[in-house]
C-alpha cells in the first residue's frame, strides 16, 4: 500500500481510524500535527513556558518529550526513580539513555534518598501501592517545577490512556472526577503549576509507531506494583468497538471534551470550585485557594499536604517496626 499523503513510498503505518497509511516521513508530519492541534485547542502551551516533561521511561513520555523538543519548546526531563527493584533501574536507564541521545541529562528524584520508595511505604502506610505512588509522583511533579521555575508539567497520558479514563468515570458515574477530566488544569497560583497532557488527541497505536520509527528505545514492561486491572479492562473493551467501528474512541472522547458538555466545567471553574481535590487524592482536602503545607511549606489545600501525612504515617510504622524488632 502507498501512503496516503505523498503517494510515493510505501506505507509503514496503517490508521484506519483516519482512513489513512502514512510512509514514516508523512507519519511524523501526522502525528506533529495532531500534537500541536491538541495544543492550540485547549492552549495548553505557550512558545515562552518552560516545561518539565515527567519521563517514566515508557513509549509515551519519551515520545512526548522528543515531540515537544522537535516542536521547539524549551524543556528538562523529569524521572522519579520509584524505588521499585529492577524495574525502576531498567526504567531510568532508558531515560537516561534517550536524554544522552538528545545532549541532556534528566533531572532525578530518588524515593530511597528521600526515605519513602513506593513498595516499603505502601507496607507501612497499608496503602496501594498506586494509591501511594501517584500521591508521591504528584509532590514531586509540583516540587521540582516550582523549584525549577518551570511554567508548565506535561505528562505522557495519551488517547487511549484518557478514553478508558472517561468509561471508568461514567460506568460509575464518578460526577466529580468528570467534570474534572481535562488535559488542561490550570495554574492555582502558590506554586501548584499548571498540568497538562499534550498527547491526548494521539493513540497509544500511534505514539508506539511513532517511538518505534524514531528509533526510542523504552521500557516495555509494565510496573510489576500496579495491578490497575480495571483500567486495562476498559482499555481492551474500547479496543474491541475500536476494531470494529474506528474512529469511535475519538469520537468518544473529543465529544466529551465538547465545551457544550454539561458534564464537564470549565478548567477555570474546576479551580474555583475545588480543582485542589484531584492533585490531593480523592475526599481529603476542600476546596479553595491553595496555601503552605504546615510541615513542608509546599501548596496544599488542607493543613497538611497529603504527602507529608503519607510520609509521616510511614515513619510511624517504621519506629514501631524497629521498637518492636529490637524489645
Ligand atoms: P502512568 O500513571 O504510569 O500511566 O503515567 C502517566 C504519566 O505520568 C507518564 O506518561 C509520565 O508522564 C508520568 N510518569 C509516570 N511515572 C513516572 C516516573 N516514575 N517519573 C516521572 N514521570 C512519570
Ligand atoms: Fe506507580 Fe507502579 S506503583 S507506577
Ligand atoms: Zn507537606
Amino acid at each position: 500500500m502507498k501512503c496516503k499523503r505523498c503517494r510515493r513510498a510505501e506505507a509503514a503505518v496503517d490508521l484506519p481510524s483516519h482512513h489513512s497509511a502514512f510512509c514514516p516521513d508523512c507519519f511524523f508530519v501526522f502525528f506533529q500535527r495532531q500534537v500541536k492541534e491538541g495544543i492550540r485547542k485547549f492552549r495548553l502551551l505557550a512558545p515562552e513556558d518552560r516545561v518539565l516533561v515527567c519521563v517514566s521511561g515508557g513509549k509515551d513520555s519519551l515520545v512526548l518529550w522528543d515531540v515537544l523538543m522537535e516542536l521547539g519548546y524549551e524543556t528538562e526531563g523529569l524521572y522519579i526513580d520509584l524505588g521499585i527493584d529492577g524495574y525502576s533501574e531498567r526504567s531510568k536507564e532508558k531515560v537516561l539513555a534517550y536524554a544522552a541521545s538528545r545532549g541532556k541529562t534528566p533531572i532525578v528524584v530518588e524515593l530511597a534518598r528521600e526515605g519513602i520508595p513506593i513498595p516499603e511505604a505502601a507496607r507501612c502506610a497499608r496503602m496501594e501501592e498506586c494509591s501511594v505512588c501517584g500521591t508521591v509522583k504528584r509532590y514531586f511533579f509540583n516540587r521540582v517545577a516550582a523549584e525549577g521555575k518551570f511554567t508548565v508539567v506535561a505528562t505522557g497520558h495519551n488517547l487511549d490512556d484518557e478514553a478508558a479514563r472517561l468509561l471508568g468515570n461514567l460506568l460509575h458515574w464518578h460526577r466529580d472526577h468528570l467534570s474534572r477530566q481535562h488535559p488542561f488544569l490550570p495554574d492555582a497560583g502558590e506554586g501548584l503549576v499548571r498540568k497538562v497532557k499534550p498527547l491526548w488527541r494521539v493513540s497509544e497505536l500511534e505514539t508506539a509507531s511513532y517511538g518505534f520509527l524514531k528509533g526510542i528505545d523504552y521500557v516495555t514492561e509494565e510496573c510489576p506494583m500496579s495491578e490497575d486491572a480495571t483500567s486495562l479492562v476498559y482499555k481492551e473493551a474500547l479496543s474491541r468497538i475500536e476494531d470494529q467501528m474506528p474512529g469511535t474512541r475519538t469520537v468518544f472522547y473529543q465529544g466529551f471534551l465538547d465545551p457544550g458538555n454539561p458534564l464537564r466545567r470549565a478548567p477555570e471553574a474546576q479551580l474555583r470550585e475545588g480543582g485542589g481535590k484531584e492533585r490531593e487524592g480523592a475526599g481529603t482536602v476542600e476546596a479553595g485557594t491553595p496555601r503552605a503545607c504546615a510541615s513542608c511549606g509546599a501548596p496544599t489545600f488542607a493543613e497538611v499536604c497529603s504527602f507529608c501525612r503519607l510520609r509521616e504515617r510511614v515513619q510511624k510504622r517504621r519506629e514501631q517496626r524497629a521498637g518492636r524488632a529490637s524489645g
